[in-house]
C-alpha cells in the first residue's frame, strides 16, 4: 500500500492561521505593537533569496513586523556583527535570524560567530551555545526550528514516538544533533547516522521514525525502509543532472517531464520509490519546510512574550 502523505504545508497553515496569529493579534492589543522579527540576508545566494522571501511572507501574514536587513557580498564580518549588535539592543525587533550560508568570502569561522553574537533570548533560529545548552538540559529553551517542525508533525499526526525506535541520518547542528535529542527527550531509542556508518541501509531498517538530513538527493531507497515506518525527508536538493533525475523518477513520470523543461528538480533525500514500503511519508516540497517556517513564527512570538514578561516586573 501506498505510504500515507504528511501534508507538512496544510499542517503549516492551519498552525499560522488558526493559533499563532490570534496570539499576535492578542499581543498588539496588549502591548501596542506586532512581534518584530528581523531577517539578516548578506549577499544573494539564490536559495537564500526564497528561503527569506517565504519567511518574510509568513511573518507579515501572521501579523508581526518583519525586517528584511540586506548586507552586499563584499561585506565584512565586522559589518554584520556591527548590525547584529544593534539588532540586539532593538526595541522593535524580539527575533534575529542572519540567514546561513553567509558568503565563503567573510572566513571559514563566520556564521559561528555570528551566531554566536545573537542575544540568546532573540535566538529564534535556535543556534546560540545558551540555547543549544538548555535544550541538551531539557530545559526551556528557543529550539531550532526544523527538528521542532518534525515533533509537531509526529505529535499532530499521532505517530508515536514513546519506545519506538528513530533513526536520524545526518548529524548536522542544525538539523541531525537536535532531532536526534529531541526524539529521545520523547523516549524514543535513536541512532544517530551519518557518511561512515557501516551498512546504512541495514541500520535504518530497523527504524520505526527515519530522518533522513542528508542533504544527498534520493539516498534513502526502498531498503532502508522497514514497511510501515514513518519517513520524514528533511532535503531539499536541486537537483541538474539529467541521469540522477532520471534515476530518481521513472519515464513518463511528471516531474521528469517537469525537469526536461526547467533544467532542474527540487528532490529530497528520500528516493520516490519509498512511497512503496513506507506508512507515511513527508513530500517534498510540501513536507518538513513549510513547518520549519511556523516554528520561526512560534519562536518568535515566545520570544516576544518572555520579553514583554521581562520587562514588567510582577
Ligand atoms: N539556512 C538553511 N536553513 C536555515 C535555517 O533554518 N536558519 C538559518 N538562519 N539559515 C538557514
Amino acid at each position: 500500500m501506498a505510504a500515507r502523505m504528511l501534508d507538512g504545508q496544510a499542517l503549516a497553515v492551519r498552525i499560522q492561521q488558526q493559533e499563532i496569529k490570534p496570539k499576535v493579534t492578542q499581543f498588539i492589543r496588549e502591548h501596542g505593537r506586532p512581534p518584530g522579527l528581523a531577517i539578516v540576508l548578506v549577499g544573494d545566494n539564490p536559495a537564500s533569496e526564497v528561503y527569506v522571501r517565504n519567511k518574510l511572507k509568513s511573518g507579515s501574514e501572521v501579523g508581526f513586523r518583519a525586517d528584511l536587513e540586506r548586507l552586499p557580498a563584499t561585506t565584512t564580518l565586522a559589518d554584520v556583527l556591527t548590525l547584529v549588535e544593534r539588532l540586539n539592543r532593538s526595541d522593535a525587533h524580539d527575533g534575529i535570524l542572519v540567514q546561513s550560508p553567509l558568503p565563503k568570502a567573510l572566513g571559514p569561522d563566520a556564521a559561528q560567530r555570528v551566531f554566536d553574537a545573537i542575544a540568546p533570548e532573540k535566538d529564534v533560529d535556535g543556534f546560540t551555545p545558551a540555547n543549544v545548552g538548555l535544550m541538551v538540559q531539557n530545559r526551556p529553551a528557543l529550539i531550532a526550528c526544523t527538528p521542532s517542525g518534525i515533533i509537531e508533525l509526529l505529535v499532530r499526526e499521532k505517530i508515536p514516538i514513546a519506545g519506538r525506535h528513530a533513526a536520524v541520518v545526518g548529524r548536522s547542528d542544525i538539523v541531525g544533533k537536535p532531532m536526534a535529542l529531541l526524539l529521545m527527550q520523547r523516549d524514543a531509542t535513536v541512532t544517530i547516522c551519518h557518511s561512515k556508518t557501516p551498512d546504512l541501509a541495514a541500520v535504518c531498517r530497523q527504524a520505526d521514525i527515519l530522518v533522513a538530513a542528508t542533504g544527498r538527493a534520493g539516498l534513502v531507497r526502498k531498503e532502508f525502509v522497514k514497511p510501515g515506518a514513518t519517513v520524514i525527508d528533511v532535503g531539499m536538493n536541486t537537483v541538474t543532472d539529467p541521469a540522477v533525475a532520471a534515476d530518481l523518477f521513472p519515464d513518463g513520470h511528471p516531474r521528469l517531464a517537469r525537469f526536461r523543461e526547467r533544467g532542474s528538480v527540487l528532490v529530497g533525500d528520500v528516493h520516490p520509490e519509498v512511497a512503496e514500503v513506507a506508512g507515511a511519508l513527508t513530500p517534498v516540497p510540501g513536507g518538513v519546510g513549510p513547518l520549519t517556517i511556523t516554528m520561526l513564527m512560534m519562536n518568535t512570538l515566545r520570544a516576544a512574550e518572555s520579553r514583554v514578561a521581562r520587562a514588567v516586573p510582577r
